[in-house]
């Protein structure tokens, strides 16, 4: 309907640019590591001096402004419209039909190309599309190399496209590059990564396994959905395609599902653009402008939860209740140098492994100011089991394997004040210090 790019194209082709906006992408070139304090160049209203403006902080709260020249509102409207009028048979409207583009959205994606570095962005309907969206530009029979700790879904995702015959998996501990290299066959097309991992937070060599796909000539693939663009950039160490789970950090207020795929070429950005639109995946104008009002406060938000995560891995590390904390701040994180070099901070997840497993329940149903859910990246403090509820649809050996026990509890600390989560954590852990043994496992196994 109405979409004149969905003319017959063959998948992997790139597809014919979808309309840009008058806030488009300048060059991409030459953008230094911005990380906090150094995003160049820009999507903005040509009125707005991008070039002088470098700071993200800065860019994200101009991102989208002065695009109404009708009734010049100062936040962007939300073009809540399905479809654009033309003014006549010889003209072709910027927007002819929201699945292919429409204004809101538009304004996201050049926000998230900007962000990451990415010469342009596909924002689609939740994480798992935009994984998917980026799975479906290979072709039946490639081989993929895969992160062994993943998110769930995207395991699930992988090892159903596989049981179809339309992928090849290998599953690989990515913290030592090396396994990249022995995974590697003649028909691996792309290497697909999320470091810090979930939830086990184990950092990746990026530049190492950038150089190793670069040689190998195969595409790769970042889940930064753990640290936003302000945090990590993958696109400085190679990267072809960066995702996002836009539900967690990005929007931040755990009140919008969605994806986003940003490219580090205009062609990559024209082909996952493609695929979104022709299999429907494309993300819907309120939610896109949910967020885009989200990122405007990211930087901030970061800094609270990086502060506030950094605090609590240092107390539960000197619990003895506690076995074992996952907090790539750490010193004692055997990815902590790593870290520091490639990350321009820690994020603001936790995990540990409780030392007496009969004390799991416990501690998850008495936390009051973490709530018991799943996801991360929202403004409010969450605690969960992986094994029953973010990863339980991965495979029990994959889960094993990636050392995923029932004893690991992961927390997406948020911005609350320190003092109130702390209280929290010794509270729930006190009283689960002298419980009788119960079955470590939730009752009620999650769908997601
Ligand atoms: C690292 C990571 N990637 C992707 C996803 C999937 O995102 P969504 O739930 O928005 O589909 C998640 C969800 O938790 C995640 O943690």
């Amino acid at each position: 309907m109405g979409d004149r790019s969905e003319a017959p194209a063959p998948v992997a082709a790139p597809a014919a640019a979808s309309p840009s906006t008058s806030w488009t992408l300048r060059s991409t070139k030459d953008r230094s590591i911005g990380h906090l304090d150094g995003l160049p160049n820009g999507t903005h209203h040509p009125d707005i001096p991008t070039d002088q403006i470098m700071h993200p902080q800065t860019r994200l709260t101009l991102a989208g402004q002065r695009t109404d020249d009708t009734f010049r509102s100062v936040a962007l409207p939300i073009y809540q419209s399905a479809i654009f009028r033309f003014d006549s048979t010889d003209e072709k409207p910027a927007f002819d039909y929201s699945r292919s583009g429409n204004p809101t959205r538009a304004a996201l994606e050049d926000t998230l190309a900007d962000l990451e570095g990415g010469a342009g962005a596909v924002c689609v309907a939740s994480g798992m599309a935009a994984i998917s969206t980026v799975l479906s530009l290979y072709p039946a029979g490639a081989h993929i190399v895969c992160s062994h700790d993943c998110y769930g879904g995207t395991e699930r995702l992988l090892t159903w496209l596989q049981s179809q015959g339309k992928l090849e998996v290998t599953y690989a501990d990515l913290s030592d590059p090396v396994n990249l290299s022995v995974a590697l066959r003649p028909e691996t097309t792309a290497v697909w990564v999320e470091t810090p991992s979930n939830p086990l937070l184990r950092i990746v060599d990026l530049k190492r396994v950038g150089s190793i796909a670069r040689e190998a000539n195969i595409d790769f693939i970042v889940d930064n959905t753990f640290l936003s663009p302000l945090l990590q950039r993958p696109f400085e160490f190679g990267a072809d395609f960066v995702v996002h789970s836009t539900t967690k950090y990005l929007n931040g207020h755990s009140d919008v599902v969605g994806g986003v795929v940003v490219a580090r070429t205009k062609e990559g950005r024209d082909r996952a653009h493609f695929a979104a639109n022709a299999q429907g995946a494309t993300g819907v104008p309120f939610d896109s402008w949910l967020i885009l009002r989200g990122l405007k406060t990211l930087p901030l938000r970061m800094r609270q939860h990086e502060e506030n995560a950094s605090a609590v891995a240092q107390y539960l590390d000197a619990h003895d209740l506690i076995e074992e904390v996952f907090y790539p701040g750490l010193p004692s994180h055997e990815g902590h140098e790593l870290a520091k070099r490639q990350q321009s901070g820690f994020g603001g997840m936790v995990s540990f492994r409780l030392s007496n497993e009969a004390s799991i329940r416990q501690l998850l149903d008495t936390t009051h100011v973490f709530t018991l859910a799943e996801s991360l990246g929202g403004v409010e403090s969450l605690i969960e089991q992986p094994s029953t509820m973010s990863h339980a649809s991965m495979r029990p050996e994959a889960r094993a394997a990636a050392g995923i026990t029932d004893q690991v509890i992961r927390l997406s600390v948020g911005v609350e004040h320190i003092d109130d989560l702390l209280a929290d954590l010794e509270r729930a852990l006190d009283a689960s210090r002298c419980l009788p043994t119960r079955t470590t496992r939730l009752g009620a196994p999650s769908h997601v």
